[in-house]
């Protein structure tokens, strides 16, 4: 029934924007700092509680036949995926059931970190459209016992394309996290994975990231290949220039089952977001959602003009979006706040896809 995606979908964001206004006004009467992340985690624990009592009706999505993309020897069933951002493993299931192609897990990191203190997530209206900044600071359990849990995790169940992000402080960590995972992946029932490096991954104590130095770029790639020969993804960051950004490029270029994924969230700060102080923690965050799209569609066409395999993340909802990295040369896409706002968009855009196809 094409109706009921369109149904679904007004409900979610009907429901989204009253838990909002409620929360908003709660937390300002009560004189509490606006946090959004509250809500979202309220919303995700209903979706589900939803799911264990109407999943097959709310969540279950055939994706169309002719959607299929094969990069190196992944197969991904439809072409947009889940980027790295969530951990809960329940609500990445019921995003490959709306019809995603494959998830992207929350980046791992060395140790359990909590992330920066609270608030961390607020929303913003950026080109008539609702934007999100972060800056959670990477929490997370940690690498040894993210690695017990994933094993036998349902998520496999799916049968699709599962990515493990890697995050780190330093290239120490970076190398130290892929071995645990790398060692985890022989116990694996499926082959369906693949490496992401989060190269660009802000918030860290140190505020530098792996990305800035080619050559410790270099030597965790040879060292992840020498080991592995798995699909490695390198996600980096819009907010470096186009002249690093080809560099990156460059090795990556060099080496073999290697994709780019074009971009993360780009750092703003409070004043530039008009937020009070005290909204966000180091003064800031990452900016992601439809305000992005225009450096996402530009780092694409640089990335094409270098005979690279491309992911296109940031910005993207719609299948118009999808349509202009695609003509750009993307062959996969990333989305994050998008599945936040409204995961119905999800069958909407693999329903639109296949007709244009
Ligand atoms: C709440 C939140 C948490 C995120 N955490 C991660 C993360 O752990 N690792 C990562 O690589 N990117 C992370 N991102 C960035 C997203 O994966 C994505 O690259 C970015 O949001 C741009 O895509 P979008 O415009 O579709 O949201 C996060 C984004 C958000 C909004």
């Amino acid at each position: 029934m094409i109706i009921r995606k369109y149904l679904f979908s007004f409900f979610y964001r009907a429901t989204r924007f009253l838990a909002r206004i409620i929360t908003s006004l709660y937390q300002f009467i009560f004189n509490k700092k606006q946090d959004l992340e509250s809500i979202v985690d309220f919303g995700d624990r209903n979706l589900v509680k939803i799911d264990k009592l109407f999943g097959g009706i709310a969540y279950q999505f055939l994706i169309p036949d002719n959607l299929e993309v094969e990069l190196f020897d992944l197969k991904f069933k439809s072409p947009i995926i889940a980027s790295s951002f969530k951990s809960d493993k329940n609500l990445i299931g019921i995003w490959l059931k709306l019809g995603l192609g494959g998830a992207i897990l929350k980046t791992i990191m060395k140790d359990e970190r909590k992330g920066n203190s609270k608030p961390r997530l607020q929303q913003v209206r950026l080109e008539r459209q609702a934007c999100l900044v972060n800056a959670l600071g990477l929490p997370g359990e940690g690498v040894e016992k993210f690695s017990k849990a994933i094993i036998d995790n349902p998520l496999w169940n799916h049968k699709k394309p599962i990515g493990l992000s890697i995050g780190g402080e330093n290239l120490d960590d970076y190398i130290k996290t892929f071995n645990v995972l790398d060692t985890m992946s022989n116990k694996l029932k499926s082959s369906k994975y693949f490496f992401e490096l989060n190269i660009s991954c802000p918030n860290t104590d140190t505020g530098s990231t792996i990305g800035e130095n080619i050559d410790e770029l270099e030597t965790l790639i040879n060292h992840i290949r020498a080991k592995n020969d798995s699909v490695v993804s390198v996600k980096i960051s819009p907010d470096w220039n186009n002249d690093h950004l080809k560099k990156i490029g460059e090795v990556i270029k060099s080496k073999e089952k290697m994709i780019i994924n074009a971009g993360n969230t780009q750092f703003k700060t409070i004043e530039y977001l008009g937020f009070k102080n005290g909204s966000l923690p180091r003064g800031g965050g990452g900016l992601s959602g439809v305000a992005i799209f225009p450096r996402t569609l530009e780092l694409v066409n640089l990335f094409n003009d270098m005979n690279l395999k491309i992911m296109a993340t940031g910005g993207i909802s719609t299948i118009h979006h999808l349509n202009a990295v695609k003509d750009a040369g993307a062959s996969l896409y990333g989305l994050a706040t998008a599945l936040i706002m409204d995961p119905y968009c999800i069958p909407k855009i693999n329903y639109a896809l296949s007709r244009v196809k």
